[in-house]
């Protein structure tokens, strides 16, 4: 089925798949490069891709092109790193909102998800963590598209967020006598050890937990703590013992500060961190995925999506705060991700917040890097992913105009290309 996807992009551009099966080989003319490692630009590179990797990069003039390999002209474009997206949710619908998605059933969430994962692709994100999905549709989503049956990125996936009762990831919307609870419900530290090696188990790569309240949580306070220390300590020697990375949500400072010295790995959304919580997330070297395009869509779309009332008020109080805090936490020097909770917003749109993370204080370099080498690092595959060097996966994007003067370029990906085959080209 992979063969059959390159095969059908190269057919796509006008070449003839190579009948022995033997690795395409293809060579990459870019007029411009985005070097995330240096935080250079380079001029007039060429990127040489063997089967699903690179193979070799350097300047046009020194990279020699292997006879019969097929050559793919961006030299009147900016290429770039497939972009990452640390934090999204690819079967969250972001129409149906409150009440008004008590009627998706977990099957038809993961295949809304298989729409969600190509639209994200197409948009240039190559790599996505997705933190949380009902009924394991993450890590379905994950095993279709690693299997070539689905167009989508690459995924880390977590199964049902961790969450206790009554919080943020349980499901605060019926009433008692319908008896329900989230999967991902557990209390204590034991359950919450529990539940780990359960959602180990059905195949998830990192571990979502809620620390606090949450915005779009019914009957919550987005700031209040929610796992005390003792469960998030539970949490994260398990997860870790077992392989796995823990991010966990959380608005509030105590929370935030709990999670830290808990030893999650990136701290998801916080909107109030204090200066503690940003010393001590300096000091563990704790990522901090701060999605601060949200607010526009929760303000904007919300109310019509079915947010609750009280959800909109919540997000009057974190919305302006957390960018203010990105600002103060990245100039004070906490490791950033680029994550944004695309799910909540529409798919696709996931480079709008691009735009935010330079309005808040960083260059549009930085931007790029929180969005390619730092989302690698955090989902610990630097070894495959977030930059363009030989032996990483070609996971390539591209754009027409300059995304280091505006990196709202960036909404304007023409060109896509996941492990060596084009997913996406523009005329
Ligand atoms: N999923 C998050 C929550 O419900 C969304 C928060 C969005 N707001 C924001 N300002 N980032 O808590």
């Amino acid at each position: 089925m992979k063969h059959h996807v390159l095969a059908a992009a190269l057919a796509a551009l006008g070449f003839a798949a190579s009948a022995s099966g033997a690795e395409q080989v293809v060579a990459i003319r870019a007029g411009k490069l985005v070097d995330v490692v240096a935080g250079k630009v380079l001029a007039d590179q060429t990127i040489i891709v063997s089967g699903q990797r690179i193979s070799a990069v350097g300047p046009s003039a020194s990279t020699a092109v292997p006879p019969g390999a097929r050559l793919i002209d961006l030299s009147a474009s900016t290429v770039l790193p497939g972009l990452i997206d640390a934090h999204v949710h690819l079967t969250g619908d972001p129409r149906l909102h409150g009440y008004q998605s008590l009627g998706v059933s977990d099957i038809r969430a993961a295949l809304y998800g298989a729409h969600a994962a190509r639209v994200t692709l197409e948009a240039g994100f190559t790599t996505v963590r997705n933190v949380g999905a009902g009924g394991y549709g993450d890590i379905a989503l994950r095993d279709a598209i690693n299997e070539g049956e689905l167009d989508g990125p690459r995924m880390r996936v977590a199964g049902y967020a961790l969450g206790i009762q009554g919080g943020h990831c349980d499901n605060n919307l019926l009433p008692a006598d319908f008896h329900y609870t989230e999967a991902g419900v557990a209390d204590g530290p034991w359950q919450a050890r529990a539940k780990v090696r359960q959602m180990a188990k059905y195949g998830a790569d990192t571990i979502k937990i809620c620390a606090s309240g949450g915005v779009l949580s019914k009957g919550d306070e987005a700031g209040a703590q929610q796992y005390t220390l003792e469960e998030m300590k539970a949490i994260v020697e398990e997860a870790h013992k077992l392989g796995r990375r823990v991010a966990a949500h959380a608005h509030g400072a105590s929370a935030i500060r709990d999670a830290i010295l808990a030893g999650v790995d990136s701290v998801e959304h916080a909107s109030l961190i204090d200066d503690e919580g940003i010393r001590l997330a300096r000091e563990k070297g704790t990522f901090l995925v701060m999605d601060i395009y949200n607010d526009d869509y929760i303000l904007q779309e919300g109310a019509a999506a079915g947010m609750l009332p009280e959800s909109l008020e919540k997000e009057r109080m974190v919305g302006q705060v957390q960018r203010d805090n990105f600002r103060k936490a990245f100039q004070a020097g906490a490791k950033m991700a680029f994550g944004t909770d695309a799910g909540v917003y529409p798919h696709g749109d996931n480079a709008r917040q691009f735009h935010y993370m330079v309005k808040y204080g960083m260059t549009p370099m930085q931007a790029i890097q929180a969005a390619t080498i730092r989302g690698a690092e955090l989902l610990d595959w630097k070894d495959r992913v977030g930059s363009v060097t030989a032996g990483k996966y070609a996971d390539l994007v591209a754009v027409s105009g300059d995304p280091l003067a505006d990196p709202a370029e960036l909404t304007r990906v023409k060109f896509v290309m996941k492990g060596g085959a084009v997913v996406k080209q523009a005329q």
